[in-house]
C-alpha cells in the first residue's frame, strides 16, 4: 500500500497529490488530520516553498509523526518559481527518524504568494500552471519505478533568507494583522479551512487570532475577498485558487 500526505492553501498541492494518488493508488491524506503514526511502505510527500523551505506547520507536525515499515519514500515540492532548501531539510528531517528520502523533484505552478501575482491575468496563470501539468506524466513515471536520485545539498544562508522573507511578510507587508472587511458574510468557509484554527466567526463575521502559518487559504478561497492581509485586501485578480479544485477539498 501507499499513502500521500499533502498540505495545501490555494489547491495547487492539493491538485498534484490527488493525480499522483489517482495514478499510483495511493490512499491521500491532508497533514492537517494526519495520525500520529503511518504504517506504510511507500510514502510521499506534497508540500508548498514558503520563503524558500517547507512551511513551518509542516515542519513542526512532521517532527511529531512516526512511520514504520517505509520501502520507498518520495517528495514532491510544489511552488511558484524554485525550490530553496526545502529538500534538504525534508531530507533531514526524514533522515532524524530514519527514512531515507528516495526521489524528490519539483512542480512549478503559478503562485499564492500574492505579492507575485498581482496583476497576473487568468492566461498568464493557465500557461504557469501548464509547466506543472506538462511535468506531471513523467514524475508519476519516476515514482512508479520507485526510481532513487541522489538529492543535491544547497549551499547558502537559509535562516538568512528566511528571515528576510517572514520580516517581508510580518512586518513590511504587516501580515499578522489580519482583518474581515465590512464585506464578509460570516459563511465560516476559512473558519473550516484554516490549518492553525486561526480563525473563528463571532458576531457573524470572521475573527483572526495569532496563530497563523501564512498559508493564505483565508485570503483566495473568501468568496467575497473580505480578507484583508496586513497591507493588502486580497480581492479579485489578486486572488488565485488551483482551478481544478474545490474548496471542499481542502477542508
Ligand atoms: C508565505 C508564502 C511564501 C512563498 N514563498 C515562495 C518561495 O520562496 N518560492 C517560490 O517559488 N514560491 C513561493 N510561494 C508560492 C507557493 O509555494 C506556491 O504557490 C505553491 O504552489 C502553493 O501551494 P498551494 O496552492 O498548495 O497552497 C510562497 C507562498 C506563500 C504563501
Ligand atoms: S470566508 Fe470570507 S466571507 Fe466567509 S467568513 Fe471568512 S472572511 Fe467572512
Ligand atoms: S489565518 Fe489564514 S493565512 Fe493564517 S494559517 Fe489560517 S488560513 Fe492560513
Amino acid at each position: 500500500m501507499a499513502t500521500i500526505i499533502y498540505f495545501s492553501g490555494s489547491g495547487n498541492g492539493f491538485f498534484l497529490a490527488n493525480e499522483v494518488a489517482k495514478a499510483t493508488g495511493a490512499n491521500l491524506v491532508s497533514l492537517k488530520n494526519a495520525p500520529s503514526v503511518i504504517e506504510d511502505e511507500e510514502v510521499g510527500f506534497v508540500f508548498p516553498n514558503y520563503c524558500g523551505d517547507i512551511p513551518t506547520f509542516v515542519f513542526d507536525k512532521l517532527k511529531e509523526m512516526n512511520f514504520t515499515g517505509i520501502k520507498y519514500c518520495y517528495f514532491l515540492l510544489d511552488a511558484g518559481l524554485s525550490d530553496g532548501f526545502a529538500k534538504n531539510t525534508m531530507q533531514d528531517l526524514l533522515k532524524e527518524k530514519g527514512i531515507t528520502l528516495n526521489y524528490y523533484d519539483l512542480l512549478c505552478f503559478s503562485s499564492n504568494f500574492f505579492t507575485t501575482i498581482v496583476n497576473v491575468s487568468q492566461k498568464k496563470r493557465e500557461k504557469l500552471n501548464k509547466r506543472a501539468t506538462d511535468k506531471l506524466p513523467l514524475v508519476i513515471e519516476n515514482i512508479k519505478n520507485r526510481i532513487s536520485l541522489p538529492i543535491k545539498k544547497k549551499n547558502g544562508f537559509l535562516d538568512f533568507n528566511k528571515k528576510i522573507a517572514y520580516f517581508f511578510i510580518v512586518k513590511f507587508l504587516r501580515g499578522e494583522r489580519k482583518i474581515a472587511t465590512s464585506d464578509c458574510i460570516g459563511c465560516g468557509l476559512c473558519e473550516s479551512l484554516c490549518p492553525t484554527h486561526n480563525i473563528k466567526i463571532s458576531d457573524g463575521k470572521a475573527v483572526f487570532g495569532n496563530d497563523c502559518t501564512y498559508c493564505y487559504s483565508c485570503c483566495h478561497w473568501c468568496p467575497t475577498g473580505a480578507v484583508k492581509f496586513g497591507r493588502i485586501t486580497i480581492k479579485g485578480l489578486k486572488q488565485y485558487r488551483n482551478p481544478n479544485v474545490d474548496s471542499k477539498d481542502l477542508i
